[in-house]
């Protein structure tokens, strides 16, 4: 048996404000709330059992757990104040059946890949390692932490993100899985915040521990931005990216009672959500439209995100922009690169109509 620990407890702070009603991981993507392709992934590669650490909006994830049946066991921790993703991990203790020499995954909450799971924890148990990590790598690594390893895998150092080009001595970067000896769990402080990446891993190093770095090029993406959740769920529909929770793969997925106007075009992996509408002339390409929102006519919608409810006039263009739960952006305007719409907000009419003369 292996169990596994999800981090879902973050307040996903880069996603607002999508992440203002609903907690990252249970953001829909490619249908379905995101843990759900980490779930079932995990079910599929040899996972028995996982447990939930929560702490931001942790009842959402309560109710939908406890009306789902995702063919594994799930059980629920909650932290009363968050303890980061070390404290995480210490605080499940007590919710693992795990032996003090077994191995237990640990996942962060918001990255889709396409890991060999049963495979890291295989070679995690043949090196005999304290902790295994899952390591991908980057063509531009300055924004991440760095983890060299040597020629037995053993990782050399944990770099915090590197300035200078002599600082980045590997593209191998902390992918956001790990297999910890579950004895290894019992020794992370309790009772305060603690950071995996910044405090765990590096005073595990410091005191001789066996911590190995396991280097997987295929697919791997972290869903924390805008840009990348887009990414991540048009992936999913395209089927580029792996996941049992998608069963049809295609240009577009369109939910259940969805109403597509026959001459609006769906394509790049788009998602459209349950009762959502898309009227005449509108094209929407590589975007996520959550339940209920509204498509106007001859609006043109590339690398966004459409929250729940949200309206969205005739003749729009939006680009790379998020529009949180319940907007209404009147006809006509034009959001590009960045612009985030708060819930609720009304944006009026715009006088110049955009998308209708512009190729
Ligand atoms: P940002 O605020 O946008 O950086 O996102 P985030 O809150 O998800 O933070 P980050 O991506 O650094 O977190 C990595 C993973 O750990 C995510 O899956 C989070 O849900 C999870 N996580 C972060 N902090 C906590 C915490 O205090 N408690 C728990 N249970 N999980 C956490």
């Amino acid at each position: 048996m292996t169990e596994a620990v999800l981090l879902v407890g973050g307040q996903g702070t880069r996603l607002r404000p999508l992440t203002i009603n609903t907690p990252k991981p249970m953001l829909p993507v490619a249908g379905v709330p995101f843990t759900v392709h980490q779930i079932t992934r995990a079910r599929d590669t040899g996972v028995t059992r996982i447990v939930l650490g929560t702490s931001y909006k942790a009842d959402v994830f309560k109710e939908f757990i406890d009306a789902s049946d995702l063919g594994i066991e799930v059980v629920i921790a909650t932290e009363d104040e968050p303890l980061g993703t070390g404290g995480a991990i210490r605080h499940v203790l007590p919710y693992l059946e795990s032996g003090a020499d077994e191995p237990v995954l640990v996942f962060n909450g918001d990255i889709l890949s396409g890991l060999d799971i049963a495979g890291l924890v295989r070679t995690h148990q043949e090196t005999n390692s304290d902790v295994s990590l899952y390591l991908t790598t980057v063509e531009d690594p300055r924004a991440f932490g760095l983890v060299p390893t040597d020629a037995e895998r053993r990782v050399t150092q944990f770099l915090e993100k590197p300035q200078t080009p002599e600082e980045i001595v590997t593209d191998q970067i902390n992918a956001g899985c790990y297999v910890f000896k579950r004895s290894v769990i019992d020794s992370i402080p309790t009772g305060r915040p603690v950071s995996v990446e910044r405090e765990t891993f590096p005073g595990l190093l410091e005191s001789g521990a066996v911590v190995s770095g396991i280097v997987d090029r295929g697919y791997w993406l972290d869903l924390g931005t805008p840009l990348a959740f887009v990414q991540g769920s048009c992936d999913l529909v395209l089927g580029t990216a792996p996941s049992p929770a998608v069963a049809k793969t295609g240009q577009s997925l369109v939910l259940d009672g969805a109403t597509i106007a026959g001459d609006a075009s769906l394509t790049g992996g788009t998602t459209i959500g349950a009762n959502a509408s898309v009227a005449s002339g509108a094209s929407i390409d590589g975007a996520v439209v959550f339940d209920n929102a509204q498509v106007g006519a001859n609006s043109r919608i590339t690398n966004s995100i459409i929250g729940e409810g949200a309206v969205i006039g005739a003749d729009c263009v939006i680009d790379g922009a998020v529009i949180g739960d319940g907007a209404v952006v009147g006809a006509g305007n034009e959001l590009l690169a960045g612009v985030r719409v708060w819930p609720g907000a009304n944006l009026g009419e715009t006088s110049v109509r955009f998308s209708s003369d512009r190729s």
